[in-house]
């Protein structure tokens, strides 16, 4: 039920699915005969200097997936390899927890709540903690419908059932850990009256169905530092974030969990670096999973990067270590591409390393500008 929650996407998983076929669809062209003995995938990402354009993508509830190690373990692990890293607004462990594991550059997720004093405490707590930036959530006024859960009789925290034990009984080492560690909870909010006990039931009194833009301006003047929004996919929305003054517009469809049959996120990307124009970042995921895909997106206008389910699988399957060895795979993949393709630097990764540009600038001219 754990790996459903992780693999699985909103209603037939079509978006899911698409999101990673796609990249493949981009061919890439090379240069020969360029010296790539030194290949340098640094790069400034709002505004910090990380070792590569590859953002830990907020997910929430991260020990979930690793009930001893969670976020912490992804804290260090994005640390020592100098990468962005980002904690979920439903994170597992504390703000302050996570600060305190790690010095390096990070981001904080958000959702516009019911109770805007909760956002400004939020905000206060993220910035006492040394968080760099805020990502503010806009493609879940809803939750997707993620038919795998409940399904499996999924629940957060997982509970053992007549339905689960088979399940839990068949992982001893998860059951150990996920019973000899502290319950499972939405750690930001636990200090409210009667603690959060049930994420879902979290999200249901405090998600804001009425958010608009007036109130995603209003989140942008409550923050003095980077500000980047997530789950952007139409052009006129781009433009509009750096219109209210966003530093970054993040092209997400939540990796697939949102609205299903969404186009995947690698053919958005041109429309959208039309609209933005240079006048903001771009970040963008949902379904990097080489280093290629990486080197597409960066050619196709995205500043960085951002990944979920390929930390989280390292996560699961040995923590820290897990993590660090996905992120290794990651920004190796990245390195060996660059120097097949001859380019030794991330800002020499234009369009032109897309030797099919112009089909795809086709099939993604049907979307509004
Ligand atoms: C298990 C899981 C939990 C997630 N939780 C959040 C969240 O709390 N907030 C958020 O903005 N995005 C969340 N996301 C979406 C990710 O930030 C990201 O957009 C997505 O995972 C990228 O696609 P990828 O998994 O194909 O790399 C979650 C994704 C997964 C897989």
């Amino acid at each position: 039920m754990v790996f459903d929650y992780i693999d699985g996407g909103a209603d037939d998983e079509v978006t899911l699915r698409r999101n990673a076929a796609r990249f493949r669809d981009y061919e890439l062209l090379w240069d020969v005969l360029a010296d790539v003995s030194a290949i340098d995938t640094s790069a400034n990402v709002l505004g910090q200097a990380v070792s590569a354009p590859i953002i830990i993508a907020p997910t929430a509830s991260s020990r979930l997936f690793n009930p001893r190690a969670g976020e912490r373990a992804v804290a260090r692990a994005a640390h020592a390899h100098g990468l962005l890293y980002s904690a979920s607004t439903l994170a597992s462990t504390s703000i302050e927890e996570i600060a305190r594991e790690t010095p390096g550059p990070k981001l904080f997720q958000i959702y516009v709540w019911k109770d805007r004093g909760l956002v400004r405490e939020i905000l206060q707590r993220a910035k006492a903690a040394g968080f760099a930036g805020i990502v503010l959530t806009v493609d879940t006024p809803v939750a997707g419908n993620r038919e795998r859960d409940p399904r499996n009789r999924f629940s957060i925290p997982p509970k053992v059932s007549l339905h689960t034990a088979a399940q839990a009984l068949a992982r001893p080492g998860y059951l150990f850990d996920l019973t000899t560690t502290p319950s499972i909870r939405a750690e930001n909010f636990a200090h409210l009256a009667g603690g959060v006990g049930s994420i879902v039931d979290f999200i249901n009194t405090q998600f804001d169905r009425s958010v608009t833009w007036r109130d995603a301006a209003w989140m942008r003047e409550q923050w003095d530092g980077a500000f980047a929004i997530k789950g952007v996919g139409r052009p006129s929305d781009a433009a509009q974030c750096i219109d209210i003054g966003a530093d970054a517009v993040w092209v997400s469809n939540h990796g697939g969990r949102q609205l299903d049959t969404a186009p995947a996120t690698i053919d958005l990307l041109t429309p959208i670096a039309d609209a933005v124009a240079g006048r903001g970042q771009i970040i963008l995921d949902g379904g990097v999973r080489r280093g290629s895909d990486i080197a597409k997106a960066l050619a196709l206008g995205a500043s960085a990067v951002a990944i979920g389910r390929p930390y989280l699988w390292g996560l699961a399957a040995s923590g820290e270590l897990g993590v660090r060895r996905a992120l290794e795979i990651l920004t190796s993949e990245l390195e060996r591409t660059m120097a097949l393709l001859g380019r030794t630097r991330i800002d020499a990764l234009g369009p032109d390393i897309i030797a099919n540009a112009q089909d795809a600038e086709m099939r993604s001219r049907h979307i509004e500008r």
